[in-house]
């Protein structure tokens, strides 16, 4: 399958790996990359510019395709080093950086001298036309239904994305509620070049996370996920559990007096207890609603290829065939 998104990455499938804090280090990337899809490494995950640069030459030792790097702009506990982290992207002649949290124009200079492809990834039509506007390649549109941060405006992919494809010139794909080849052809109908997976990927066997984590998206439904964090503009969808229940009761009882400091024992160094210990109820962990589509754990190879095989078969089969 062709699309600009392909021929903009030099991939095989528009098959993207979004950046996921503590889940997306090289060994997911080189896996969903090796897969013919876009793998993707999560800068921040990385605590200082030099381990991202160690990370981004584990990756190239796994895998000779294209493989990009995340750089999420978004309150964090402590202030990041974001030039370091941009250099050690460019020195690591890493091709692709996806952005996302807020508007990447400070860091786009930087890349685009060294020649780097820019998906940004935002919630909103007015934030992909500003995303374009700044000299952005491609856009991830991401919908209401997805894991992590889905922003405060709540429109939904059926509706998000054929209204990207009623403003954008640049391509974009989809994100948020993706999960297999009926995802793909939606996506591909309704405007996207392809799609971008953040949740199914982490029930991969190459995820390098703890197993309970995986069993907990096959078990978990289309029900199971809360937005937490509203009152404080920061809206995070996450897979339910006892902290997050915790956590909306301190939200119901504080109401607008919420502060942050009053949530962080939810909500801070939560990543590394649930993804490498697989202490799943620690705290909140961003999940999507896609989770009630998710029922085994494949390699990326098997999830990609059964993505592809699966599309065509939609399109060429049950599409056509109801033309007549
Ligand atoms: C566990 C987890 C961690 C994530 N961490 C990040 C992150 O650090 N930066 C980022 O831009 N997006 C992050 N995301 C969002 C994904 O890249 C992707 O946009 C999203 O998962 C798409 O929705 P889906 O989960 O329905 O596929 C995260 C998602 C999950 C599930």
């Amino acid at each position: 399958m062709k699309t600009r998104i392909t021929e903009l990455f030099e991939i095989q499938h528009p098959i993207i790996q979004g950046g996921m804090h503590y889940v997306a280090f090289a060994e997911l990337a080189a896996a969903v990359s090796n897969a013919g899809g876009l793998g993707i490494i999560t800068a921040l995950t990385q605590k200082t510019p030099e381990d991202l640069a160690r990370e981004i030459a584990r990756c190239r030792e796994m895998t000779d395709r294209p493989f990009g790097v995340n750089l999420t702009f978004l309150p964090t506990v402590h202030a990041m080093d974001y030039p370091g982290y941009v250099a050690a992207i460019i020195e690591g002649g890493v091709k692709v950086v996806e952005t996302a949290g807020r508007n990447p124009e400070a860091v786009l200079p930087a890349l685009k001298d060294a020649g780097i492809k820019v998906i940004h990834k935002c919630t909103s039509v007015r934030h992909a036309l500003k995303a374009e506007a700044i000299g952005c390649d491609a856009v991830s549109v991401d919908g209401f239904e997805c894991g992590g941060h889905p922003g405060e405006d709540d429109i939904p992919n059926m509706v998000l994305l054929p209204r990207a494809a009623e403003e954008l010139k640049i391509p974009f794909v989809a994100s948020g509620g993706m999960a297999d080849a009926r995802s793909l052809v939606a996506s591909l109908a309704l405007g996207a070049e392809g799609i971008n997976m953040g949740t199914r990927f982490i029930a991969t066997v190459e995820a390098p996370v703890h197993e309970n984590v995986k069993q907990a998206l096959v078990a978990a439904t289309e029900l199971d996920t809360r937005l937490v964090m509203r009152p404080l503009r920061n809206t995070e969808r996450v897979l339910n559990n006892p902290a997050v229940e915790r956590l909306l009761e301190k939200e119901a009882s504080l109401g607008k007096k919420l502060q942050f400091e009053d949530i962080v024992e939810e909500v801070v160094g939560v990543y590394p207890k649930v993804m490498t210990e697989g202490r799943v109820d620690s705290g909140v962990w961003s999940c999507g609603m896609v989770a009630g589509l998710i029922h085994d754990i494949p390699t990326c190879r098997q999830l990609v290829d059964g993505i592809m095989n699966e599309a065509e078969t939609i399109i060429r089969q049950r599409l056509e065939g109801m033309l007549g």
